[in-house]
């Protein structure tokens, strides 16, 4: 069993995707360990994305994450990560395929709707950040 995080971003709440969206990861039998609604500061966040510092499209990804609420999840099952990054689909939504969160719903890169976790190392980071 492993352990993932979600972050629905503030477009999922925004757009009253949210339980569109928890009930794709419960479909493919992912088991929800906790979950909040959280209204993260500056701190918290570029803690989260400390990897992106310095790129181009971080102020943009910053203002966006601070706009609203989100949903943090944990969610568990046997391989859950890969198995929420294929959920979730590609990072852009023109490039993810239908049957995708991003594919089906999300609106542009940076309004991309999920956040998942992107390997085990990863994972346990983010989780003892938000939880
Ligand atoms: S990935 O999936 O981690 O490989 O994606 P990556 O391309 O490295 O992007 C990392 C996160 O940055 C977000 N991003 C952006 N946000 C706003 N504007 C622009 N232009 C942009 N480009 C990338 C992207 O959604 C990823 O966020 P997370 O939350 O990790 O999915």
């Amino acid at each position: 069993m492993e352990d993932t995080l979600v972050l629905i971003k503030p477009d999922g709440l925004k757009n009253h995707l949210v339980g569109e969206i928890i009930k794709r990861y419960e479909q493919d039998a992912l088991d929800i360990k906790n979950m909040k609604l959280v209204a993260p500061d500056e701190k918290l966040l570029s803690l989260h994305y400390e990897e992106h510092i310095g790129r181009d499209y971080f102020k943009d990804l910053m203002d966006f994450m601070l706009s609203g609420s989100l949903i943090a999840l944990v969610l568990s099952g046997d391989n859950a990560i890969e198995r929420v990054r294929a959920i979730n689909g590609k990072t852009n939504p023109k490039e993810a395929d239908k049957g995708t969160i991003r594919g089906d719903l999300a609106e542009d890169l940076r309004h991309n709707l999920v956040h998942g976790s992107d390997s085990k190392d990863s994972a346990l980071r983010e989780l003892a950040l938000w939880f």
